[in-house]
């Protein structure tokens, strides 16, 4: 009998099927401009990092420590409480919504959670598995929450301690809700028992660099943040954060016997690659890396809506975004491009790792379909 990887013809067409498109796609907020190779060798270890992050279990192929200074490094991205936080590395931004959602429902178990039209489907998803009553909110036309709506809504139900799921980075428009305001209506509404999640999936990771500020973080109000791993900082695998304070996750936590740890995290296993991925991405680039990192998105992001324009296209994007907004493509085009449409809008999101060059052909390729004379 033959034995070993046999199907080298088929591997090799998948290899050649992934690198072309991802050198096309310009929709998704994925960065493809890392080189981790240096971590190549820790792909021959099973690292688990099964229970909590904060605590030694007795599964030792682990990167727990690891996870603690990735923690520590969002923790004072997110200026969190430095005597009461506490977070670990999910699987991506869903995750840590659920987690958000989870924390929450376990501080005020009878609860409602409010959450505008624009949100993620993971937050309505989480919802679902957690069975929490909820009430959606309306939505501005930029994508952000509608605060009035927000108001008169929680007015109708002041004595149900509110869960809000507020945004930042809005999937389609990368709207951001102010959390100041959204503090200031429970303030005059007078409501004293809440829960304030953030989905920051893409833009929390360089939120404090956006000018003007818009308020969105632990010391701006919020009780637990979710932000995607592999969406601004990069990683080749689907990873995440979620920070809150210790004191809550306290709620949530149970002793298991078999890890040696507490079972304080959704999932069992997690990937100990993950965060020594992230690890490696923070450490490279630091929080002034970062910084330019969102700088140099956001002089893209300018590129990309003033050339379109001069192309006769209405491109938009909110403030300090990097998503550039424009009317849907073609089937084609949205295909061609990798790019995510809904309703009649489709974007182009100017992460990292995207250039003139991709920018400047795609608008080729749009007017040529356009049949515009671009000679
Ligand atoms: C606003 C928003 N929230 C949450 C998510 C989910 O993140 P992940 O894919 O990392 O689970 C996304 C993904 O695109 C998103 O755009």
């Amino acid at each position: 009998m033959k034995t070993g990887f046999t199907n080298r013809k088929s591997l090799k067409k998948l290899m050649n099927a992934l690198k072309n498109a991802n050198e096309l796609m310009i929709g998704y907020p994925v960065a493809k401009d890392f080189d981790f190779s240096e971590l190549y060798p820790s792909l021959k270890y099973v690292i688990n990092n099964v229970g909590d992050p904060f605590i030694e279990s007795t599964y030792k192929v682990q990167t727990h420590k690891t996870e603690r200074k990735v923690i520590d490094f969002f923790a004072q991205l997110l200026r969190a409480n430095p005597k009461d936080y506490w977070g670990y590395v999910t699987t991506g931004g869903s995750e840590g919504n659920l987690y958000g959602l989870y924390v929450a429902r376990e501080r005020y178990p009878n609860a409602m959670v409010y959450y505008s039209e624009t949100t993620h489907y993971s937050i309505k998803k989480n919802i679902h598995l957690l069975n929490i009553p909820s009430i959606v909110i309306r939505s501005q036309e930029n994508g952000e929450i509608d605060y009035e709506d927000l108001q008169n809504t929680l007015l109708n139900n002041r004595h149900i301690p509110p869960i809000i799921m507020a945004n930042f980075g809005t999937t389609m428009k990368e709207a951001k809700d102010d959390v100041s305001k959204i503090k200031s209506i429970l303030k005059i509404l007078a409501i004293k028992s809440f829960h304030i999640h953030l989905d920051g999936a893409l833009s929390a990771s360089y939120g404090n660099f956006i000018e003007p500020r818009i308020p969105y973080d632990l010391q701006d109000g919020t009780d637990s943040i979710s932000l995607s791993g592999h969406k601004f900082i990069g990683s080749p695998f689907p990873c995440g954060i979620v920070i809150t304070k210790r004191s809550f996750r306290d709620r949530i936590a149970n002793d298991v016997a078999y890890i040696g740890s507490l079972d304080t995290t959704i999932a069992g296993s997690r990937n100990g690659h993950a965060v020594l991925f992230m690890w490696y991405a923070i450490n490279k680039m630091g929080v002034e890396g970062l910084r330019k990192r969102y700088e140099d998105s956001l002089k893209m992001a300018s590129y990309c809506k003033e050339e379109l324009k001069k192309s006769g296209i209405s491109a938009w994007s909110n403030p300090g975004a990097i998503t550039i907004v424009f009317p849907k493509t073609s089937e084609k085009l949205t295909h061609k491009w990798g790019l995510a449409a809904e309703g009649d809008i489709t974007h182009i999101i100017c992460m990292p790792s995207i250039s003139k060059e991709q920018i400047d052909n795609f608008i080729i390729d749009l007017l040529e379909e356009k049949n515009v004379n671009i000679s």
